[in-house]
């Protein structure tokens, strides 16, 4: 069993492609009101979580909710899967902004396990080509995200890594 141990007030960013299982992860590991999940705001804003037009607005959404609750002290998790560095650029900037430090969780499944469960799932259709360019940027970014501004970097390897993983708030 690994431990991930992050400060008591964090803005955690779940960084992973489609399927690599950071909604699982985010509902086993942390508390209910904890995550703040790009698709449940993209729902928020248009009916529809899949909806990939109304993702600025779904953003704009993500931001202030995750901005109210650092200023409330209170520890955040980004549900997104966070692999441009445009995309962490943006919250690392927001953590700053909030005096909170940011601490990267790379959950990195492995492609084709992406690949077949986003296969069997209904609330998703990317196709097979989009997950594995998308590994391919997530790989190129793991080493950077330090440089990046993220006071921790943690990676973890398969699935198992990603099940037995408990995370530890350090005061
Ligand atoms: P996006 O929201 O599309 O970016 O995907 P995600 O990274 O949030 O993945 P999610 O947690 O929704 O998991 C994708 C699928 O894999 C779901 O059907 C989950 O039930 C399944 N899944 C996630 N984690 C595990 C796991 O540890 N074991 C098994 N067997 N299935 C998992
Ligand atoms: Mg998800």
């Amino acid at each position: 069993m690994s431990e991930i141990h992050i400060p008591e007030l964090s803005l955690v960013v779940l960084i992973g492609i489609s399927g690599s299982g950071k909604s699982t992860f985010a509902e086993r590991a942390f508390g209910p009101f904890e995550a703040v999940s790009s698709d449940h705001c993209r729902g928020l804003v248009s009916g529809d979580t899949t909806d990939q037009a109304a993702t600025a607005d779904a953003f704009d959404l993500l931001y202030y909710l995750v901005g109210k609750r650092l200023d409330r002290g209170l520890l955040t998790v980004v549900d997104a899967t966070n692999v441009t560095r445009q995309a962490r650029a943006g919250l690392v900037r927001l953590a700053r902004d909030h005096d909170v430090l940011p601490a990267a969780i790379v959950l990195d499944v492995g492609t084709e396990v992406a690949v077949a469960r986003n296969a069997a799932r209904r609330d998703r259709s990317f196709g097979a080509g989009v997950v594995r360019r998308k590994a391919a940027d997530l790989r190129q970014s793991i080493r950077r995200l330090k440089k990046e501004g993220f006071r921790s970097v943690h990676v973890l390897h398969g699935v198992e890594e990603i099940q037995d993983a408990t995370i530890v708030r350090d005061r």
